[in-house]
């Protein structure tokens, strides 16, 4: 049997390599809106990997999909990403990120799919993560589409699987970041510790604003990938279930200045543009809460990876 990821963007890139190197055939679908032909060319060439060019939102697509091998499991990351003012008609959004669910899980019925993993995101609580977060922490303030929209796909899948005995996961994502098989280039589309890395390798100074003093969860792009594919093969957790998935909480300006720590040791020029105060001195690490039963790498935490980051798109841009 195969699974079915949609959207194969930053995070999806590296499911997508994650369940191939685990024996999975992938079934997969994305319509290039923010991830070019190009950059999806190297994986395509990878064997058991099928790919269906088209809109998630449109119910032949999926149909197409789910007809090209048996799926016992879809991953749903295919959305209008971002909260960035710029990134999309508000329709489109809609389209994707309410629309598109709906469809998806109509079809899982009819196609007699029973789990589905949807890359949710912790920005349902707000902006910044309260001091404990469980299933009963009401969902918090909303300042974009882009994140208003899990709150609907939620209590969507709760609906499915409470109507139609669905098994429905999902993942509170935390702000990921590392370096994944798609990285991107378009400041709408990337987390703020990789955009910090890429304004400091193009000698632009790292711009955070003053809700960059909220601090949130963070994860590694690969702990992210890691995570959906272990929920999914959870077989106590039946039903309607949700999980916050972080392994750091942090802020944007702590990461700002780790990142401009780390170009200035590399000798590259780190300025900062920020609203309100900033620390000058070197930055104490992220607190990282203890995640029960997962064992994390060293090699995911920030500090390391923000190094990576840096050197890749040092490496992409040389
Ligand atoms: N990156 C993060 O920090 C983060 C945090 C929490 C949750 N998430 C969620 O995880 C998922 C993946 O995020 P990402 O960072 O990889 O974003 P991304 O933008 O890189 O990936 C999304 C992919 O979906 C595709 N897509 C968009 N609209 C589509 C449509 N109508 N039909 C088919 N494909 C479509 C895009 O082309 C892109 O490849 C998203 O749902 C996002 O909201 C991301």
């Amino acid at each position: 049997m195969a699974v079915l990821v949609t959207g194969v963007g930053y995070i999806g890139s590296r499911l997508v390599v994650d369940l191939l190197e685990h024996g999975q055939e992938v079934v997969a679908i994305d319509n290039h809106f923010s991830t070019d032909a190009i950059a999806l060319e190297r994986l395509k060439q990878r064997a058991g990997f099928h790919f269906v060019h088209g809109d998630v939102g449109d119910r032949q697509v999926i149909q197409k999909a789910l007809g090209l091998r048996p799926i016992e499991a879809v991953f749903s990351l295919a959305a209008q990403s971002s909260g960035h003012p710029q990134a999309a008609d508000p329709r489109y959004t809609e389209t994707t990120n309410l629309l598109a669910p709906r469809l998806l899980l109509d079809a899982m019925l009819a196609y007699g799919i029973e789990t589905i993993v949807f890359a949710s995101s912790l920005r349902v609580y707000g902006n910044a993560l309260p001091s404990t977060v469980n299933a009963e922490t009401p969902y918090g303030r909303f300042s974009d589409l882009s994140h208003l929209s899990k709150c609907y796909v939620e209590k969507l899948l709760e609906m499915y699987a409470t109507l139609h005995g669905l098994r429905c996961l999902s993942l509170r994502l935390g702000v990921v970041h590392g370096v994944a098989p798609i990285m991107k280039t378009d400041y709408r589309f990337m987390t703020a510790p990789n955009k910090f890395c890429l304004q400091l390798v193009r000698g632009e100074p790292i711009q955070i604003y003053a809700a960059g003093h909220a601090t949130t969860g963070y994860i590694h792009v690969a702990d992210a990938s890691a995570a959906m594919m272990a929920v999914a093969r959870q077989s106590d957790l039946t039903g309607y279930a949700i999980l916050d998935v972080f392994t750091e909480v942090t802020s944007a300006h702590a990461v700002a200045a780790q990142v401009a720590w780390i170009g200035r040791a590399r000798g590259l020029r780190a300025e900062v543009m920020v609203e309100g105060a900033f620390p000058a001195e070197e930055p104490s690490p992220p607190a990282r809460p203890a995640l029960a039963g997962q064992q994390l790498e060293e090699r995911n935490l920030m500090r390391h990876s923000l190094s990576e980051v840096m050197s890749y798109y040092q490496c992409a841009s040389s």
